[in-house]
């Protein structure tokens, strides 16, 4: 049996797709054409979040990292779990043009690895031929060191189309991607890439701009404020609450200070929340703003870092009143253990 699924983009452009109840809406979309946002295929990850207007469905299985309890009450699907068992209307989390932007494999060359503090490595990257993969200032590219040892997504902290990717990694102890980069990565090591992928970008500037950043959170802002510096925020004002634990970690400061220069209206905070800490401001991202920078509502804001952080943000904003649809979000999670290489 086959439904008829009203795809609605946030650009206010719809596509309409038929899908056969066996297959997922995801798989549907693909097969005609419209590559909604994909990675894992496996309910894992949550890139391919979407919301049911209407219609009745199969949620297929996933993890509660990937979709919610409260999401899944509330009406939201995962694209690549979910099977259409009526028509369908549903709001992909995302504009029309980023369905253009499609995943590629490239082989790309280590230019330089830095270590920033103890638990940061600032990574830059350039294609072995051609461009690295256009991208949406945001998201992020699936990495695979040499020998295929570690495979892991990072997001870019440099603006699309440079000819240098650079991405901010979090030196995990005991990692495998990190004991690569830490010890052994030297440049010219070649590196697989698999993307771009993700609904974390930088939607068109129509409202102030709140960026929340925890940790290596604050690498796809970064991109995201280079884009700006370079495109203008359209008069709106930007403003980032960027929070680390220790103070050595507070790293790419100079860099958004630079920005700060490039940006008109933008503003930024630092805030260090572990004990004995000496930096200035202390305690969480989450105590650094007032209602008012919420805009009675009017607002986007986007929120990246560890999952506890990113859940606690949008919990702590949820409570001022803003809508789903105006909260954009990542969460560096761990990959799952029995797909992770
Ligand atoms: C969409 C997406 C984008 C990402 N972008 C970035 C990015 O730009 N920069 C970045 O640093 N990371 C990013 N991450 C996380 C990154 O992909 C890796 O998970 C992380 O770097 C650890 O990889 P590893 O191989 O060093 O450690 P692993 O070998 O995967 O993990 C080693 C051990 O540490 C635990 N662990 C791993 N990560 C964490 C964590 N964050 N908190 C607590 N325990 C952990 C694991 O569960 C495991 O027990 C992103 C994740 C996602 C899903
Ligand atoms: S692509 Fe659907 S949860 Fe990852």
């Amino acid at each position: 049996m086959s439904y008829k699924i009203a795809l609605n983009f946030e650009d206010g452009i719809t596509k309409f797709i038929d899908a056969d109840e066996s297959e997922s809406i995801a798989d549907a979309a693909y097969r005609q054409g419209i590559n909604v946002p994909l990675d894992c295929t496996n309910g894992v990850c949550g890139t391919c979040k979407a919301f049911c207007q209407s219609g009745e469905f199969d949620a297929g299985s996933y993890i509660v990292d990937a979709l919610s309890d409260a999401e899944a009450a509330a009406g939201y699907v995962l694209c690549c779990q979910a099977k259409a068992k009526s028509d369908m209307v549903i709001d992909i989390l995302t504009s029309s043009g980023a369905c253009k932007v499609k995943p590629r494999d490239t082989m790309a060359e280590i230019v330089k690895v830095e270590a920033l503090s103890a638990h940061r490595i600032r990574l830059s990257i350039k294609p072995l031929e051609g461009a690295l993969p256009m991208f949406l200032p945001g998201q992020y590219i699936n990495v695979t060191a040499p020998n295929a040892t570690a495979k892991r997504p990072y997001s870019f902290t440099s603006a699309p189309g440079a000819d240098v990717a650079t991405f901010l990694i979090r030196n995990v102890p005991g990692g495998k991607m990190s004991a690569y980069l830490a010890a052994r990565a030297q440049t010219g090591d070649r590196l697989a890439l698999n993307g771009p992928f993700g609904s974390f970008y930088l939607r068109a500037p129509r409202r102030p701009i709140l960026f929340l950043a925890g940790g290596t959170g604050v690498g796809p802002i970064l991109s995201m404020l280079e884009y700006l510096a370079a495109r203008g925020a359209d008069g709106q004002p930007v403003r980032l609450v960027y929070g680390v634990r220790d103070d050595a970690d507070l790293v790419e400061v100079e860099r958004i200070e630079a920005l700060k220069a490039r940006i008109p209206n933008f503003a930024y905070d630092t805030t260090c929340s572990g004990r004995g800490s000496r930096h200035p401001r202390t305690g969480h991202v989450t105590d650094h703003f007032s209602a008012g920078v919420l805009n009675n509502g009017n607002v986007d804001v986007y929120l990246c870092g560890p999952p506890e952080m990113v859940e606690s943000g949008r919990q702590h904003v949820a409570n001022f009143g803003l809508l789903p649809a105006n909260i954009h979000f990542e969460k560096f999670a761990p990959p799952n253990e029995a797909l992770a290489v």
